[in-house]
């Protein structure tokens, strides 16, 4: 019998590396607030315009960030006609007190299960978020599914140069947070067998707080990949 994933909520189960990364994301955030003072308005618009984009982009469209986080981008943005977030922290975030309002609807619960019908948002963001879930293609169709046509998708998503590729899979063993490491070009991929056409990408050196040696490393090799695509 086929599910009707227009309504469903409920989840597979998650693999042992989403649990300890989820683990690891929560210690995070426990930790102290110099770990998200930055966050604001103006701090967004700089990410933004990074990644060549302005407010603009969002304005008058039905939003949802999956994987907001408790100070993700959607909490910021005042173009948006209607705003979504979904992380499966939500409620964990709310008792840390960290979770911003923003004239936001928050969903708790996993970006590869949302519910919400299909065709019913304009734009999806997933910000810093592909490598942390469990599912990462099941992610991409489930954003596939909630796009009206043509909808948009905004991806950043961390990644590693190709010559790296035989090693990604040993990394999450090393670097808990993650549980997926990416290439450039198997993020591409994944977008495309998710049914995603990429209008423009772009790809710059990630920037770590920190000068642990893990931190040092990462900088040295980590790229920020940014993908702009629609649903075909
Ligand atoms: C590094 S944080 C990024 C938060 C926010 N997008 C930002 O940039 O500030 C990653 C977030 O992804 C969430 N996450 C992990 N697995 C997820 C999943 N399967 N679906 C949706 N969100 C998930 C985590 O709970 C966490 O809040």
């Amino acid at each position: 019998m086929s599910e009707d994933h227009s309504t469903s909520v409920s989840s597979p189960p998650a693999s042992g590396h989403w649990n300890r990364s989820q683990e690891a994301e929560t210690r995070f955030w426990e930790g102290s607030a110099d770990r998200y003072g930055h966050f604001s308005a103006e701090y967004w618009e700089r990410m933004l315009a990074q990644d060549g984009l302005d407010p603009s982009f969002f304005e008058g469209a039905r939003v949802i960030e999956l994987g907001c986080g408790p100070f993700g981008m959607i909490h910021y943005l005042d173009t948006p006609r209607e705003k979504i977030g979904c992380d499966p922290l939500i409620e964990t975030y709310r008792e840390l007190g960290l979770l911003q309002d923003g004239g936001v609807t928050h969903l708790a619960g996993r970006g590869e299960r949302v519910d919400l019908p299909a065709g019913s948002v304009d734009v999806v963001i997933s910000y810093n978020v592909l490598d942390h879930v469990d599912d990462p293609l099941g992610s991409l169709r489930e954003a596939h599914r909630l796009l009206t046509e043509g909808g948009r998708m905004y991806l950043n998503v961390h990644s590693f140069p190709g010559f790296l590729r035989p090693v990604l899979p040993w990394l999450r063993y090393v670097d808990t947070p993650h549980p997926w490491h990416f290439t450039t070009a198997g993020v591409r991929r994944l977008l495309g067998r998710a049914g995603f056409e990429i209008d423009r990408s772009l790809s710059y050196p990630v920037r770590l707080p920190g000068s642990s040696f893990k931190q040092r490393v990462a900088q040295k090799i980590a790229l920020h990949a940014v993908f702009l695509a629609h649903k075909t």
